[in-house]
C-alpha cells in the first residue's frame, strides 16, 4: 500500500483580504509570529505525511518556494504545482493526480488552523484508514457559511450540504480531508456548481453515497480557526499570542515537529535555529536543544 502523502491547498484569492492581498497570496500573511501556511502543513506533518504538494497561484509560487524551499530542512518533501485560476477546493485532486499516483491523501486548506490536545491521534486515526474517507464535524455558530453535516435521527449522516441557507445542524466540516486514491479521479467527474467551483462537498458526497466517508467529531476540547476574513486572521494571532506566551510551546512549529518524529536531528535543528538569528522563534527553537523539563 502506497503512503499517504499530502496537499495544503494555498491558492485562491483571498478577495475578502483585499487590499492586502493584492500584492501578496493569504497563505504567506503572518498568523502572530509565523506565516500562515506553517499551521496546515504541520497538521500534516502530525499527522506523519512527509511527501506534500503545495497548490499555489503561479504568481505567487515563487514565493512559496523561498520561504518553505524544498523540505529537506523539516526532513520532509515539497513539491509545487500551480492552480491557474481559482475554481474550487475539489480541484486540488485532479491538479495532484500524477503526484499523488493512486496513493490516499491528507490535504488541509492553507488558511485553515487546527490546535488541540490529541490531535496527533485523532489525525493519525483518520490516516490509518486506506479505504475511503474521513473528515471532521465540528460545531460552529455560523454553519451556513460552510459544508454543513445533515444528520438523521439515529446520528448518522444522512448529506453533506455547501453552504445551506436554513443549517440542518451546527456542525461544519472542517478544512482538512483525508481521502483514498480514489479521490483524483471522483473529483474528475465532478461538474462546476452554480458558482462555478468544484465543491469539495461534492466529491465527499461521492465518497458517502458509496459508504464510504467517515464524519468524525472533532470536539470542542479542539480549535478550529479560519482566517480569511480581517477580523478571524486578527482573532487567530492573538489565540496563537495568548497559547505560546502562556504555555512557552510553539503552535505550528514545523521544526519542533520534526525534531519530534525523528526526521531531524539535533545537529540540523541547530542549524535551523541559526538561521533565526536572535528572534523568539530561533530562540525557542535553541530551547528545544536543552534538556526537557
Ligand atoms: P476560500 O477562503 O474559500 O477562498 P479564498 O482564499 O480565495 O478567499 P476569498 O473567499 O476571500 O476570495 O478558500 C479556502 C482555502 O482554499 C484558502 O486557503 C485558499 C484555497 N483555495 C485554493 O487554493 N483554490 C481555490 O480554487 C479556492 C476556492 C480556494
Amino acid at each position: 500500500m502506497k503512503e499517504r502523502k499530502g496537499i495544503v491547498l494555498a491558492g485562491g484569492t483571498g478577495s475578502r483580504l483585499h487590499p492586502v492581498t493584492l500584492g501578496i497570496s493569504k497563505q504567506l500573511m503572518p498568523v502572530y509570529d509565523k506565516p500562515m501556511i506553517y499551521y496546515p502543513l504541520s497538521v500534516l506533518m502530525l499527522a506523519g505525511i512527509r511527501e506534500t504538494a503545495i497548490i499555489t497561484t503561479p504568481h505567487d509560487q515563487a514565493q512559496f518556494k523561498q520561504l518553505l524551499g524544498d523540505g529537506r530542512q523539516w526532513g520532509i518533501s515539497l513539491t509545487y504545482i500551480t492552480q491557474p485560476s481559482p475554481d474550487g477546493l475539489a480541484q486540488a485532486y485532479t491538479l495532484t493526480e500524477a503526484f499523488l499516483d493512486g496513493a490516499p491523501s491528507g490535504m488541509v486548506l492553507g488558511d485553515n488552523i487546527f490546535f488541540g490536545h490529541g490531535l496527533p491521534e485523532l489525525l493519525a486515526r483518520a490516516g490509518a484508514k486506506r479505504e475511503g474517507g474521513t473528515v471532521f464535524g465540528y460545531r460552529v455558530s455560523d454553519p451556513e457559511r460552510y459544508g454543513v453535516v445533515d444528520y438523521d435521527a439515529s446520528g448518522a449522516v444522512r448529506e453533506l450540504i455547501e453552504k445551506p441557507a436554513k443549517p440542518p445542524s451546527n456542525y461544519a466540516v472542517t478544512g482538512v480531508y483525508f481521502l483514498d486514491g480514489s479521490a483524483p479521479e471522483k473529483a474528475r467527474s465532478l461538474k462546476p456548481s452554480a458558482r462555478g467551483e468544484l465543491e469539495i462537498i461534492a466529491l465527499l458526497e461521492c465518497f458517502r453515497k458509496e459508504s464510504s466517508l467517515n464524519v468524525e467529531i472533532m470536539g470542542r476540547g479542539y480549535a478550529w480557526l479560519d482566517t480569511g476574513t480581517h477580523g478571524s486572521l486578527l482573532d487567530a494571532g492573538n489565540f496563537v499570542r495568548t497559547l505560546q506566551l502562556r504555555q512557552g510551546t510553539q503552535v505550528g512549529c514545523p521544526e519542533e515537529i520534526a525534531y519530534e518524529q525523528g526526521w531531524i536531528d539535533a545537529k540540523e535543528l541547530a542549524a535551523r535555529a541559526d538561521i533565526f538569528g536572535k528572534s523568539d522563534y530561533g530562540a525557542y527553537l535553541r530551547g528545544l536543544l536543552d534538556v526537557p523539563v
